[in-house]
C-alpha cells in the first residue's frame, strides 16, 4: 500500500479515514472532479489508494479558493488542510473516504493537463486503441490499477511461494539463439558479427535445462518471452511466464509443487483451490471434450455412438465406421426450437473446422423430430441414440461421423459455440491438469512428425522403442495446466541423456549435420553430467487475466500491442534511419 514517506505529502488523500479527524495534512494527486456550488468548490483528489473529497471555501482561504476556480480535471495539485467529518446527510457510503473531506487552506498547481483524450472514469467505454495511445491516462482508471494491482500481488506470491521452496531466481539472455517452442523467433542483427543474428528467446527452455546441468537444481524466473505468431485475445508478441526447472524429480513431483504453489497465489485473488487437482489424461479429455485444454464448467460431453449405428444403413455413417471412423455426438440440451439458418450455422462451423458436415437431429418442446437425417435410422438406431444421449423434448443431438481425431476436435469446437450460444453459466473456475500428451504430431504440411510439446521432452521409457517405428504411438512425460478452459501452462520431463535426445531430433526429420549446428551445445551438455530433470511454464499474462475476470490479457499488461502487433502508444514497430541499417549490415549502399 501506498503511504507517504520520501514524498512532498504527510499523507495519502485515498487512505484517509474518519480517525484522521482533525489532523493538518498536505496532499498530492489529481482532480478528478470538480463541482462549483456557488460560494463553495468540491474537487475530488484522486490518488493511487483514491480519492478524498476537497472543500474550498473563501472563509478559509480566498488564494485556495481562487485557484479551485482555474483547475480543471486531471490537473495536478498539492493541497494542504484539516480533515473534517462531513455533515450530516452528505455522507457518501460508496467512497472508503466518504464520511470525512478535507477544508483545503492552501494550494498549488504543480501541473496543468490538457482536456484528456477520455474521461478517467470506470464507468466509460472507450475504443480500446484510443486507452492503449494514451495508456498513461487510462491506467489511471480504477479498474486497470487494480489489474496491474493484482497482477503485481500474484507476481510477488509466486516469488515468494518458489523462494520457500528452495528455488533460485536466476535471468537469462535475452539476445540468444533459437529456441523452437513452435513460433517464429524475433530476430535481431548483429553489428559485431556481420550477416549473424540473435533471437528472442521464445521461452528460457534450453537455459534452464543447462541451469540444472549446471546444478542449481531448482530454478525460476519471471520471464520475458517473444513470439513472432498471429495474435489473440490470449496471445500477445511479448508475454511473462513463471518458469520453473527442477532436478530430480518426477512427473508428480512437478504437478504437487505446482498444485501447492497455485493454492496460495490464486488466494490473492480470494480463490480457494481445491487439490489435488483433477488430473485427465489427453486421451481422455480428447474423448469426452474433444480439446485438450477443456472447459469443465459446463458439461455437453462428447458420446461415442459408433456402436448405436454400427449395422447403419445411413451411408455417411456405414461409410466413416467402415474406414476405421467413428461416429460422435453431443446433446444440446435445450436447442431443440433451434430456427434451420442457427443450425447452418453450426453446420459450416464444423466444416470450417475440417468435418465433412454436421448430422442433426432437433427434437422439439413438442415431441416432434426434425432432422434431414432422421429418415434414413431405423428405430432401434434412434432408441439406442436417445438412451446414449439422455435425449429428451427440446434437445438438439449434433454429430459427426470421421477419422477420431476429426471427430474430436470438430465436435469440441462445436461445444464450445454452442455453450455460448445457450449462454451457459460459466462462473468460477475450475483448473484441472491433462497428462499424457503424444510425443510427435504428424505435420501433413511438412511432411514430417513435429514435437508435441517441445523436442527436449522425455518420452515414455517403454514407448522408447517405438520412436523409430511408430512414433505416432510414444506418448511423452508431459502435463499441461488448464483454467476455464485455457492452457495457463504446461511442462515435461527432460532428456537427460544426449543419445535419446539426437534419436528424438532425428525422428523429426532433422538431419545430423543441423542437429549439431542448432543444438550440439545443448547435447554436449547432457553428455556432461546432466542430472534427470523437468520444469513447468505458467503463463502469467493468461492467469492474471482470469483472476481479474478480464477476457483479454492486453488488459492486465500494462503496455499491451494490438491484436496486429502494435504498439499505438510509441509507434513501435518504426522504420528506421538508413545508417542503422548499414551499422547492422542489412544495407550495404
Ligand atoms: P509453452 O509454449 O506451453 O511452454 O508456454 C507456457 C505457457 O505460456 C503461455 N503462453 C502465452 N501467453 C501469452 N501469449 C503468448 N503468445 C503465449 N504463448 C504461450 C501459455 C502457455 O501454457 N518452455 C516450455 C515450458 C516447459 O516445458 O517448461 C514452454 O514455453 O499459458
Ligand atoms: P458525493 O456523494 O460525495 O458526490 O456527494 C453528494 C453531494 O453532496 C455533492 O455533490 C455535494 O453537492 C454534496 N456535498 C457533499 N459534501 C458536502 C458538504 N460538506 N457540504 C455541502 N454539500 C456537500
Amino acid at each position: 500500500m501506498l503511504d507517504a514517506r520520501y514524498s512532498i505529502r504527510s499523507h495519502v488523500g485515498g487512505k484517509l479515514r474518519a480517525s484522521d479527524t482533525g489532523e493538518a495534512v498536505t496532499l498530492a494527486g489529481w482532480v478528478h472532479r470538480r463541482r462549483d456550488h456557488g460560494g463553495l468548490i468540491f474537487v475530488d483528489l484522486r490518488d493511487r489508494e483514491g480519492l478524498v473529497q476537497c472543500v474550498f471555501d473563501p472563509d478559509a482561504s480566498a488564494a485556495a479558493f481562487a485557484l479551485a476556480e482555474r483547475v480543471r480535471p486531471e490537473w495536478v495539485v498539492k493541497l494542504a488542510g484539516t480533515v473534517r467529518m462531513r455533515p450530516e446527510g452528505t455522507v457518501n457510503a460508496n467512497l472508503p473516504t466518504g464520511s470525512i473531506e478535507v477544508l483545503v487552506t492552501s494550494a498549488e498547481v504543480l501541473n496543468t493537463s490538457e482536456t484528456p483524450p477520455f474521461e478517467v472514469d470506470a464507468a466509460i467505454e472507450t475504443d480500446e486503441a484510443l486507452r492503449l495511445k494514451y495508456r498513461y491516462v487510462d491506467i489511471r482508471r480504477p479498474e486497470v490499477l487494480a489489474a496491474l494491482t493484482l497482477r503485481d500481488r500474484v507476481t510477488q506470491r509466486f516469488r515468494k511461494e518458489l523462494e520457500h521452496r528452495g528455488f533460485l531466481e536466476v535471468e537469462t539472455p535475452i539476445l540468444t539463439k533459437s529456441t523452437p517452442e513452435g513460433a517464429r523467433d524475433f530476430i535481431v542483427p548483429s553489428r559485431l558479427s556481420p550477416g549473424r543474428f540473435y533471437a528472442l528467446p521464445q521461452s528460457p527452455q534450453l537455459f534452464k535445462q543447462l541451469l540444472m546441468v549446471g546444478g542449481l537444481e531448482r530454478y525460476y524466473q519471471i520471464a520475458r518471452c517473444f513470439r513472432d505468431e498471429d495474435l489473440r485475445a490470449d496471445r500477445q508478441p511479448e508475454f511473462t511466464q513463471v518458469d520453473i526447472e527442477m532436478s530430480f524429480v518426477r512427473d508428480e513431483d512437478v504437478l504437487s509443487m505446482m498444485e501447492d504453489v497455485m493454492h496460495q497465489v490464486v488466494k490473492e485473488a480470494g480463490i480457494d483451490l481445491h487439490t489435488p487437482l483433477p488430473r485427465l489424461t489427453y486421451m481422455e479429455v480428447m474423448d469426452r471434450f474433444g480439446s485438450d485444454r477443456p472447459d469443465t464448467r459446463f458439461g455437453i460431453e462428447l458420446s461415442d455412438l459408433s456402436e448405436a449405428f454400427a449395422a447403419s444403413g445411413f451411408q455417411v455413417f456405414a461409410g466413416a465406421l467402415a474406414s476405421g471412423g467413428v461416429v460422435k455426438g453431443i446433446n444440446a440440451k435445450g436447442a431443440g426450437a433451434w430456427s434451420r439458418g442457427r443450425i447452418d450455422a453450426l453446420n459450416q462451423l464444423a466444416i470450417d473446422s475440417g468435418a465433412k458436415g454436421l448430422a442433426w437431429i432437433a427434437f422439439t418442446p413438442d415431441g416432434e423430430v426434425r432432422s434431414p437425417i432422421a429418415k434414413f435410422l431405423s428405430e432401434p438406431e434412434m432408441a439406442a441414440l436417445r438412451s446414449a444421449l439422455d435425449v429428451a423434448p427440446g434437445d438438439l443431438v449434433l454429430m459427426v461421423a470421421d477419422a477420431p481425431a476429426v471427430a474430436n476436435e470438430v465436435l469440441g469446437t462445436v461445444r464450445l459455440r454452442v455453450a455460448d450460444e445457450l449462454e451457459l453459466p460459466r462462473e468460477g473456475h475450475s483448473a484441472l491438469w491433462v497428462t499424457d500428451f503424444p510425443m510427435f504430431n504428424y505435420d501433413a504440411e511438412e511432411g514430417r512428425w513435429s514435437a508435441n510439446h517441445h523436442p527436449f521432452t522425455r518420452p515414455w521409457d517403454d514407448h522408447l522403442t517405438m520412436i523409430e517405428s511408430d512414433p505416432g504411438a510414444v506418448l511423452s512425460y508431459s502435463y499441461d495446466l488448464v483454467m476455464d478452459g485455457l492452457e495457463i501452462g504446461g511442462g515435461t520431463l527432460r532428456i537427460h541423456d544426449a543419445a535419446l535426445q539426437r534419436r528424438v531430433l532425428a525422428a523429426m526429420g532433422l538431419d545430423p549435420a543441423d542437429t549439431e549446428v542448432q543444438f550440439g551445445f545443448l547435447l554436449e551438455a547432457l553428455s556432461l553430467g546432466a542430472p534427470p530433470h523437468g520444469g513447468i511454464a505458467l503463463g502469467l499474462d493468461r492467469l492474471v487475466m482470469l483472476l481479474a475476470g478480464k477476457h483479454s490479457i492486453r488488459d492486465v499488461i500494462a503496455f499491451p500491442k494490438t491484436s496486429s502487433g502494435v504498439d499505438p502508444l510509441t509507434g513501435a514497430p518504426d522504420v528506421v534511419a538508413g545508417r542503422q541499417l548499414r551499422d547492422v549490415h542489412l544495407k550495404h549502399d
